[in-house]
Formats: C-alpha cells, sequence, structure tokens
C-alpha cells in the first residue's frame, strides 16, 4: 500500500468538501494500492495535528465530525475535546508545520493542500517545497503575486499541482501542461472563465437589461456576496495570468489589461453594495445594450473573455462570431478555446463547470492521487 501523507491549510466550502471526498473514495483509492492520510488540518486561527503522525492519520469520523464543525461556523480549536489530536495557534502552527515538512517532506513527499482564499500560505508553502515536500494549490494567490514567488514554486514542477486554479475540476492544466511537453506551441488561448461573467453575459445578450441580471445572478448564488467582486474581472486576471505564465511569460498583474464591468466611481470604496445593486448597476444598462446591438448587427455575440497572444494578455469583453465555442456559449459553464499549431484551425476546446465545491474538490483530490508516483 502506497501513504501520501497531506495537510490540508483552509477547511472552507472546497477543503471540507475534499475531505468527504477522501473518505468516501477510501474503498476505491485501497482497491488502487493508495491510501490518504490526513495528518493535519488548518483553518484562519488554528491547526490540529494528528498524534501518532509518523504511523496514522485521522480516522474517518474525526474528519467528518471536522467538517460538521466548520459546515456550523465553529473554529478548529473545538476539536480539542475529540482526542486524537494537539491544537496549534498561529503562529505556533506555523513552527509545527515546519517541524513536519522536515520530518516528513524527503521521506514520504508530504503533500500540502492549499485551499484558503489567502496570500498568506505563500511563505510557508515556498519554505516546505525547499524540505521536498509536494504542494496541491486551489488558491490562485500564491501563482499570482511576484514572479519570484511563482517561480520558486514551480522550481520542482513535478511536484507541484495546482489544476483547480483556473477552471476548477476541468482538466484546463493538464491539457496546457500536455500541450507544452510535445512541443507544439500555443499561438492562442481564449476562454470565458468566469461563471458569473458567461451567465450575466449571455442573458444580456437576450435583451435583458444588465442591472436585472446581475441582480438575477445574485439572488441564485451565482455571485460573490458583492458582485462587484466579478464584475471587476480580477479573478478572472488571476486565472489569465497563471495560464500565461504556465505558457512562460514572465508577467504580473500590472502587465494584464483588465477591463472593469464597472467605473471606479461606482467602486466599494465610494459605493455600498447596495446602493450600487439598487442606483449605480441601472446607469450601465444602456452602455451595454447598445454594445450588444451593434455585436449582433454583426452577426457577433459579447463575452466577457481572457485573450493571451504572443505577449498580450487582456481580460475584458469581445466580439466573438455567435457560431463559435465561445459564442455558442450559454448559462455559466467555463470554455476555454486553445490554438495550437496542432490544433490552428479549429481549437483544442475544453467546456464544462467551472466552479463549486464538489468539482473543484475533485480537481484537488486528482491532483493528490497523481503524485503517487513520485515516491517509493
Ligand atoms: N468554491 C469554488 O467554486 C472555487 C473554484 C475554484 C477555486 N476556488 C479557490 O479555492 C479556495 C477556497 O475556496 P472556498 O470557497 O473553499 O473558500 P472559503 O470557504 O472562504 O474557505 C477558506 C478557508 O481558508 C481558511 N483560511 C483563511 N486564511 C487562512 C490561513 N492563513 N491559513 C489557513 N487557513 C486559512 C478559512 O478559515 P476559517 O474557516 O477560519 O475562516 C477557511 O476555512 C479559494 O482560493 C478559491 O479561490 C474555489
Ligand atoms: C460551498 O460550501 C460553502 C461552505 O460549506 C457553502 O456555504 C456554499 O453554499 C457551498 N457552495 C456551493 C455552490 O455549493
Amino acid at each position: 500500500m502506497k501513504t501520501i501523507p497531506l495537510i490540508l491549510m483552509g477547511c472552507g466550502g472546497v477543503g471540507s468538501q475534499l475531505l468527504q471526498h477522501i473518505v468516501s473514495c477510501r474503498s476505491l483509492h485501497s482497491s488502487q494500492g493508495l491510501c490518504l492520510r490526513v495528518v493535519g488540518v488548518g483553518d484562519s486561527k488554528s491547526l490540529v495535528v494528528v498524534d501518532d503522525l509518523l504511523n496514522k492519520g485521522f480516522d474517518d469520523s474525526f474528519l467528518l465530525e471536522l467538517c460538521r464543525l466548520k459546515h456550523g461556523g465553529e473554529s478548529l480549536s473545538k476539536l480539542g475535546d475529540f482526542g486524537q489530536c494537539q491544537v496549534f495557534v498561529h503562529p505556533e502552527s506555523e513552527k509545527k508545520i515546519l517541524e513536519i515538512a522536515s520530518q516528513l517532506g524527503t521521506k514520504t513527499g508530504l503533500a500540502f493542500v492549499d485551499s484558503t482564499a489567502s496570500s498568506d500560505t505563500i511563505v510557508v508553502l515556498k519554505q516546505v517545497v525547499d524540505l521536498g515536500c509536494c504542494v496541491v494549490m486551489a488558491n490562485k494567490k500564491p501563482l499570482t503575486s511576484t514572479m519570484e514567488d511563482f517561480e520558486k514554486l514551480m522550481a520542482y514542477p513535478r511536484r507541484i499541482r495546482h489544476e483547480s486554479t483556473v477552471g476548477a475540476g476541468l482538466p484546463v492544466i493538464a491539457s496546457l501542461n500536455r500541450i507544452i511537453s510535445s512541443g507544439d506551441p500555443v499561438h492562442r488561448i481564449i476562454g470565458s472563465l468566469s461563471g458569473t461573467l458567461g451567465y450575466v453575459m449571455s442573458e444580456v445578450e437576450d435583451g435583458k437589461p444588465l442591472s436585472e441580471v446581475v441582480r438575477a445572478a445574485k439572488s441564485l448564488g451565482y455571485t460573490e456576496p458583492d458582485p462587484r467582486d466579478d464584475l471587476s474581472g480580477m479573478d478572472v486576471a488571476r486565472k489569465a495570468l497563471i495560464l500565461a505564465r504556465i505558457l512562460g511569460h514572465r508577467i504580473n498583474m500590472e502587465n494584464i489589461q483588465i477591463e472593469s464591468l464597472y467605473p471606479r466611481e461606482m467602486g466599494p470604496d465610494v459605493m455600498t453594495v447596495e446602493d450600487f445593486l439598487g442606483r449605480g448597476l441601472s446607469l450601465l444598462d444602456k452602455d451595454i445594450q447598445e454594445r450588444v446591438e451593434k455585436a449582433a448587427s454583426n452577426g457577433n455575440v459579447l463575452r466577457y473573455v481572457c485573450v493571451i497572444e504572443g505577449p498580450r494578455c487582456e481580460v475584458g469583453i469581445q466580439e466573438l462570431p455567435k457560431n463559435s465555442p465561445l459564442g455558442r456559449l450559454r448559462g455559466s459553464d467555463n470554455v476555454l478555446e486553445v490554438y495550437t499549431r496542432c490544433y490552428s484551425d479549429l481549437p483544442l476546446v475544453i467546456q464544462g463547470a467551472g466552479a463549486g465545491n464538489d468539482t473543484t474538490a475533485a480537481g484537488v483530490l486528482a491532483d493528490i492521487v497523481d503524485l503517487q508516483d513520485l515516491f517509493p
């Protein structure tokens, strides 16, 4: 039996779902000769570590209790009463993490799973990589800070996985890496990588006002609590930066041209969410409507996309042929068109749900399982 020990940083929507997947895949994995051993779990306040670190992981009832607690909004420190673990509070938890990484890293390939939404994990991730550990990320922040951090993390590419940073569980990174390693040059990537903006653009195409569509998207739970977090394009820009960097472009966030769907005067530091939804948003309806009509008169549709072509990396609204994979997109799916030498006239197309705890956690799990061949 091959064992992969792992430490999970962050157990919100994605992290908890990952633990549940691990538990429900036990018999599948053991039939494949694999055992995932969760030895530590951290949230924003504390870290719980299994008592008998070298020989055991948390048992499944402990992991499910952990998910139940986190789901109820509690802190991990409550698990102290449950036995089989020690609780550490920041900053002791960082020290403990490095200690575990040096004990288990080179020998076992201990995997650090980052399912936080924080940039605070970067420091620890860089250190554990040096100690021989593996890193699996759903969190985009470590790969979108400085180029120096990116290169440091990617210095051991076999030990670093981040499929779920772009398109959630969709095989975007895996496909690109295969294309890159086969020497097939990537000429252009164009993709709709925000479920929210995909939905918004296909709804306004039907003639609905932007304001109405965004309010509906919010009440359907498709948007962040403040929809401007989606409409700003920043999340798409982070994904674009990751794609551009794996294609070898040494660029930063500042090098990406980002079109926000709202003007600066309606930003979070000027307007409350309520004001934006009530008053601000309606002021944007006319402009979008005119753009939709102009595109339609050319037989085109508008999509909010990222475009990576040569050194150019842009995020914003583009007019695209109605009869193309992106033009046909309806609803909240992600769609990525990849043009290479082999896929030159007709692109390679990757499409499917690009968000959700379940698919994102599934992508993370597949990344972890993929690490097994690196260690004896
Ligand atoms: N959900 C999706 O559909 C999706 C899709 C693709 C990628 N992602 C990415 O996956 C990541 C997780 O998303 P989510 O929806 O699960 O977020 P979430 O529900 O907000 O969970 C974040 C978790 O990280 C913990 N945390 C915050 N700072 C931390 C720190 N410094 N050290 C350790 N833990 C820390 C939080 O602790 P507390 O519990 O104490 O607050 C929480 O448990 C994000 O980076 C997101 O962008 C999500
Ligand atoms: C993801 O999980 C979080 C926390 O459990 C939950 O609040 C949220 O509704 C879930 N999201 C989806 C789309 O199921």
